[in-house]
């Protein structure tokens, strides 16, 4: 629920995580890159689920089946106006975004990429946005290519200019870094890549909680992302396909709900979505992420960014001051990450001295590693915010932090 400004935007009482103690100490959790915590209308709607509505989808005639199969298109409903996609068919709910990436990477690959075609990524990938390509690129003959970061840790666009050509087959690029929080600018980047008749899937994991998204305005070809980042319950993502390309790709995965009619001699497919939805779904996730997509809409994505922004500038002025930290990635558009490093501190061991004091922070590759080898480091301190954080834990934060430095 909106509070006022100077509290957090979303209440504290909503997220019953946060009333949790660790080592003693109230929770303080700057992980929500990781995983967002879940208010409890999101919890409350997954056991309504199974306590007093459950029943399988598409497959029975019985009240509650139909029920469920209503419930579980109503949130496909809800994601098609949350991407603004112009078909509801377009919207594939997968395990996650991991799932959604590589689904592209196999079918669309299997259906286009020839020996000598090229696929482009960036230096600042999760690996979930470089795997499957490699996977993919391995099998075809095809060739990676990867932009290079300038040291603020933005993508170099000149460079990215003289990759492509008409080789190029598809662009996979983050909309914004999970590592150190840079926001890509997707609609030039897939402007360029159309040009030269190659298509784009964005990689949304980080900006679907945070940033409004408009894959007509974009004209992106592909978006992913994942039901756990945003508020939304675990085991469920979504892959946001163009019609008329998904209907050319072959199915990721064969079984139940995914055919038209089997025989032994050939089987025939479902239309979209459910050619790629093999199998019974996670229902309860689905909807989950629903209920979860509507606390988002109540507060609206403007109201969120700006808060974060808030966030996100004041954590960054405080941590620069103090001596020898060093932030890794200053992009002039970030979301709500920092990342940091301290000379001659490890990164593991600053966690693990926070969490004895409540906070929880990532530390490490964050998933980056040819991030990590372009800034020459190891890991990081990441810290990473979501609307139920608030100024006063990073000033506790800060000040937690501080102490440390001075008895290490
Ligand atoms: C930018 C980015 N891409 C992909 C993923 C993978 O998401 P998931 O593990 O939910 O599939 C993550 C998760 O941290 C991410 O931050």
């Amino acid at each position: 629920m909106l509070k006022t400004p100077s509290c957090s935007l979303y209440s504290a009482a909503d997220f019953p995580m946060l009333k949790k103690k660790i080592h003693g100490k109230s929770l303080v959790y700057f992980d929500s890159a990781a995983t967002s915590l879940k208010p409890q209308e999101v919890i409350d709607a997954i056991s309504e689920f199974y306590g007093e509505k459950y029943g399988t989808v598409h497959r029975a005639i019985y009240a509650l089946s139909l029920e469920s199969t209503a419930l579980y298109g109503g949130v496909r409903k809800q994601v098609q106006k949350f991407l603004n996609a112009e078909f509801e068919e377009e919207i594939i709910f997968t395990k996650g975004t991991t799932e959604s990436i590589n689904l592209v990477a196999a079918s669309f690959g299997k259906a286009f990429l020839k020996p000598g075609d090229e696929v482009i990524l960036s230096e600042m990938e999760h690996h979930s946005n470089i795997v499957p390509w490699q996977l993919i690129c391995e099998e075809k003959g095809a060739i990676l290519k990867v932009i290079p970061i300038t040291d603020a840790g933005e993508l170099d666009l000149d460079v990215y200019r003289t990759l492509l050509s008409s080789k190029t087959k598809m662009v996979a690029i983050t909309h914004m870094s999970n590592a150190i929080g840079t926001i890509n600018p997707i609609k030039e980047i897939i402007t360029l890549a159309h040009a030269w008749g190659a298509k784009v899937l964005i990689d949304g994991a980080q900006s679907a909680p945070h940033l409004c998204i408009d894959v007509q305005d974009l004209d992106a070809d592909f978006f992913a992302f994942s039901g756990h980042k945003v508020f939304g319950p675990t085991g469920v993502g979504v892959l946001y396909g163009k019609k008329e390309l998904l209907e050319k790709m072959p199915p990721y995965q064969g079984g139940g709900d995914m055919i038209a009619h089997v025989s032994f001699e050939k089987t025939t497919y479902q239309s979209l979505p459910l050619k790629f939805e093999a199998g019974t779904p996670m229902i309860a996730s689905v909807i989950g992420l629903g209920r979860a997509l509507s606390y988002i809409e109540e507060v609206g994505k403007p109201n969120i960014r700006h808060y974060e922004e808030e966030l996100l500038g004041y954590a960054t002025k405080q941590l620069e001051e103090i001596p020898g930290l060093k932030v890794i990635g200053t992009a002039k558009h970030k979301g709500p990450i920092i990342s940091f490093v301290i000379p001659g501190i490890h990164s593991l061991d600053l966690g693990v001295l926070l969490d004895l004091q409540g906070i929880a922070v990532r530390t490490g590759h964050h998933c980056t590693q040819p991030l990590m080898q372009r800034f020459n480091i190891p890991g990081t301190v990441r810290l990473s915010f979501a609307p139920y954080n608030t100024i006063e834990e990073i000033d506790f934060f800060v000040k937690t932090l501080k102490e440390i430095l001075k008895d290490l």
